[in-house]
């Protein structure tokens, strides 16, 4: 008797300990790791495992190729390290390997991206008529935002702007000081971000400069921090998929692909906490 239900409770327990397995989260830096902050901050029973891919950093310049390239071997890790969900933090690694890393992984466990919850909050809104886009060049390039949210919402006017130069400044700690205020007034002053009701921060690393930006506008559009907006959109995917741990039982792991002082020192600006980070290449085929 005993014997024949002890494969039962072998999958039953499986069951219950894969809710406490942890969330992949990844990036093609440190920037992603304001999403990972919101989302330890939004489900504090969860454990993160964080990937910054900063040897190749930054995606915005990166072909489409790469960055799916990049992007598959980055999710393959986090499904070899045991994840239950993986979050595609970064817009640029959303915008063109998201579809790929769902057919390659997606039956296995659940992919999200950060831009579909914050279309989705965009159309629920339904208020606006003109709403700007800031990203990196291969996120405006691939026209993501316009895409998803024109079939949605048929009379909203998408104006998108590249802002290349927003990434590293912030990276390397320039922020809250008269060059990022000058390179953020000159791309806002855009004309092709003129009467704009509301702006999307669509780049991981844009939160960090949120302040600057609702001054440039003196309060006056809504600023759209997708972190907040993603970290609610993971919470709720894991609640319907019945995966949300009941009680934090690992540590968060943070891994790099290339480990420079920088690096670390910057992440305190991103999670708000000092982080060890770990080297570790994963592009060997065997990985
Ligand atoms: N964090 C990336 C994003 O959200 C931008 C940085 C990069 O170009 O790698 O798009």
């Amino acid at each position: 008797m005993r014997s024949r239900f002890k494969p039962l409770l072998r999958i039953f327990c499986f069951s219950m300990n894969y809710k406490n397995n942890p969330i992949g989260v990844f990036d093609s830096g440190i920037g992603g790791l304001t999403v990972a902050n919101a989302i330890r901050k939004a489900l504090p029973h969860e454990t993160l495992i964080y990937f910054g891919d900063t040897a190749h950093m930054p995606y915005g310049d990166k072909s489409a190729e790469a960055i799916k390239y990049y992007s598959l071997k980055i999710a393959k890790f986090l499904q070899l390290m045991g994840c239950k969900a993986i979050v595609i933090a970064c817009n640029t690694a959303s915008s063109l390997a998201y579809q790929d890393v769902k057919d390659f992984l997606g039956e296995t466990l659940p992919i999200m991206n950060v831009i579909d919850p914050v279309v989705a909050h965009i159309a629920q809104q339904g208020t606006y008529k003109n709403i700007g886009v800031i990203g990196t060049k291969a996120t405006i390039k691939s026209a993501v935002y316009p895409k998803k949210l024109l079939p949605l919402t048929p009379n909203l006017v998408v104006k998108s702007l590249a802002t290349p130069l927003l990434a590293p400044m912030i990276e390397e700690g320039f922020f809250e000081n008269n060059i990022s205020k000058t390179v953020i007034n000159t791309y806002l002053s855009s004309s092709k971000l003129k009467n704009i009701e509301a702006i999307v921060l669509a780049c991981t690393h844009y939160p960090l400069i949120q302040k600057e930006i609702n001054q440039f506008y003196n309060g006056k559009i809504d600023i759209l921090n997708t972190a907040h907006i993603v970290a609610s959109h993971v919470k709720q995917q894991l609640l319907e998929k019945n995966l949300l741990s009941g009680t934090k039982t690992g540590k968060d792991q943070f891994f790099v692909s290339d480990k420079t002082t920088s690096f670390e020192n910057s992440t305190r600006l991103f999670f708000g906490n000092k982080i060890n980070l770990q080297q570790k290449n994963i592009w060997a085929n065997n990985v």
